[in-house]
C-alpha cells in the first residue's frame, strides 16, 4: 500500500488490520473515481478563487487530474490495493507528479465530503439512466398498446376472470413506468445537493466558495448543514435504491407474467430465442432464463436497501460503518439497471399467440358483462349477479371477446384506454 494519507510518526500499523479496514473499498472506488476526479478539480478551482492556490498551481493540478482521468479510462492507471482508497490514489498521484503543489490539494476538505460528493454525482448519473430506461419502456408499451389489440383472458387469483386485452396489459406497464420515471426524477431532485465543502462534517475555518463548486459540478443547490450532509449519507442511497426498486418491482411482475405465459400450459407468448437457453441434460428444453434473472434483480435491489438501512443505526457524524454502504449500492444498481436495460428490446420483440389467448376465453368470463347489462336495464345488481352466476357457462353464450372489450367504456379500459392521458404525462417527463 502507498503511504497512508494520515500517517504520523510513531503510529503503528498492521498489514492485516489495514487490509480489513480497506476491505474491497479501493476496488469499489473504481465506480466513483472519475466523479472523484471531477469533484477534486472543482475543489481546486474553488481554492484558487479564495487565493489558497495560485492560478498556475490550480492549472497544474487540474491538468494532472485530467490526465489521471484519461489514464484511468485507458487502463494506464489501475486503481488497486496499492492504495487505501480512490481518494488516496488521487492525492498520491498529484504529489508524485507535482510535489508540494500536490500536497495542497486536500486543504479544506476531508475524505468525508470527498466520498460524499463522488457518490452523489454517481447517484445522479444512475438516476438519470434509470429515468431514461423507464421512459423508453413506457414509450414502447404505449406504442404496443396501440398496435396490439388482441383479446386475452384477464385473471384474478390466477383464475380466469373477465376478458382483457394485450392493449390493457401494455397500458398497465406504460403507466407503471411513467410513474417510475417520475419517481427517478423526484429522487434526483431530492439528492441534487452539493456536499463538497462541508469537510469532516463541521465546516472549516476558510471562506470556501461553496456556491461556486455547486454550480461547477452541476448541482441544483448546496447542501447547507455540514452535520446533516453526513447524516444524508446512506439516506440518499436508500432513496435512490427505493426509486430503482419501484421499477424492478414492476419488472418482477412483468417477468412473472411472461414466464407464466411462455409455459406450454398457457402458450400466450413467444420469446425470441435469444431470451432462452437450453438445458444441459434435457434436450427438449428451452428455458426463459433471461426473464427469470430479470425477475430476480429486484431481490438484489431490495437487499441493498435493507443492508444500508441496517448500517444507519448510527449517531451523528461520520462513522466508518458508512463505507460498507458502497458495496451494496454498487451491486444493487448494477443488478437493477442491468436487468432494466434489457427491457425495451424484450418488450419490442416478444410475440403474442392470438389463437391460444382467444381459446382460453371461456363463456363464463362474460358473466360480469351480463350482470351489468341487466343492471343497466333496471334489474337490481345483486339479483342480476345471481342470475348470471346461476346460468354458469351459458351466461356468455353467443358473445365474443371483441364485443366485450368494445362495450368496456369505463375510462382506462377496453375501448376507452385513455392512452392520450398517458402520452401527455410521458411527454411532460421527456
Ligand atoms: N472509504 C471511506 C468511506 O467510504 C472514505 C472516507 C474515510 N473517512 C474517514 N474519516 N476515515 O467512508
Amino acid at each position: 500500500m502507498s503511504d497512508l494519507l494520515w500517517q504520523k510518526s510513531g503510529v503503528k500499523t498492521d498489514q492485516r488490520i489495514m487490509r480489513f479496514l480497506a476491505g474491497d473499498d479501493v476496488v469499489l472506488d473504481r465506480e466513483f473515481f472519475l466523479f472523484d476526479i471531477e469533484a477534486s478539480a472543482a475543489h481546486v478551482e474553488g481554492l484558487a478563487r479564495i487565493g489558497l492556490l495560485s492560478k498556475a498551481e490550480a492549472g497544474d493540478l487540474i491538468s494532472e487530474l485530467d490526465q489521471l482521468g484519461e489514464d484511468f479510462k485507458s487502463g494506464d492507471f489501475v486503481l488497486d490495493e496499492r492504495f487505501e482508497d480512490g481518494h488516496s490514489a488521487i492525492e498520491a498521484r498529484l504529489i508524485e507528479r507535482l510535489g508540494d503543489t500536490g500536497r495542497k490539494v486536500h486543504t479544506g476538505r476531508s475524505r468525508n465530503d470527498q466520498v460524499l460528493v463522488a457518490t452523489r454525482l454517481w447517484l445522479k448519473s444512475r438516476l438519470m439512466n434509470l429515468s431514461s430506461i423507464c421512459t423508453a419502456v413506457a414509450n414502447i408499451c404505449i406504442h404496443r398498446a396501440e398496435s396490439d389489440v388482441l383479446p386475452m383472458p384477464g385473471y384474478t387469483h390466477l383464475q380466469r376472470a373477465v376478458v382483457s386485452s394485450t392493449a390493457m396489459w401494455f397500458a398497465a406497464f406504460a403507466e407503471a413506468f411513467i410513474d417510475n420515471a417520475w419517481r427517478a426524477r423526484q429522487t434526483f431532485a431530492l439528492i441534487d445537493a452539493n456536499p463538497l465543502g462541508t469537510a469532516a462534517g463541521y465546516g472549516v475555518n476558510l471562506g470556501l466558495d461553496r456556491e461556486f463548486t455547486t454550480r461547477k459540478l452541476g448541482f441544483a443547490r448546496m447542501q447547507v448543514s455540514p452535520i446533516y450532509t453526513q447524516l444524508s449519507r446512506g439516506k440518499f442511497e436508500m432513496a435512490a435504491l427505493d426509486a430503482l426498486g419501484a421499477a424492478t418491482l414492476d419488472l418482477r411482475r412483468l417477468a412473472w407474467d411472461l414466464s407464466l405465459f411462455t409455459t406450454t400450459e398457457f402458450d400466450f407468448v413467444s420469446l425470441p430465442t435469444q431470451y432462452t437457453t437450453g438445458s444441459s441434460i434435457m434436450p427438449n428444453k428451452r428455458n426463459p432464463d433471461v426473464i427469470e434473472l430479470m425477475r430476480a434483480s429486484h431481490a438484489s435491489v431490495a437487499a441493498a436497501r435493507t443492508e444500508i438501512e441496517q448500517l444507519l443505526s448510527l449517531p451523528t457524524g461520520y462513522q466508518r460503518d458508512l463505507q460498507s454502504s458502497k458495496g451494496s449500492l454498487v451491486h444493487g444498481f448494477h443488478r437493477g439497471l442491468g436487468a432494466l436495460a434489457l427491457l425495451p428490446d424484450l418488450l419490442t420483440n416478444f410475440g403474442w399467440n392470438a389463437e391460444k389467448m382467444r381459446s382460453a376465453i371461456e363463456p363464463s368470463m362474460y358473466a360480469t358483462d351480463v350482470a351489468i347489462e341487466a343492471a343497466v336495464a333496471g334489474v337490481p345488481f345483486r339479483e342480476a349477479y345471481r342470475a348470471a352466476a346461476e346460468s354458469g357457462n351459458q351466461a356468455g353464450d353467443g358473445r365474443n371477446p371483441e364485443s366485450s372489450l368494445a362495450a368496456r367504456t369505463s375510462p382506462g379500459s377496453g375501448s376507452n384506454m385513455c392512452l392520450d392521458a398517458l402520452r401527455d404525462r410521458l411527454s411532460g417527463l421527456q
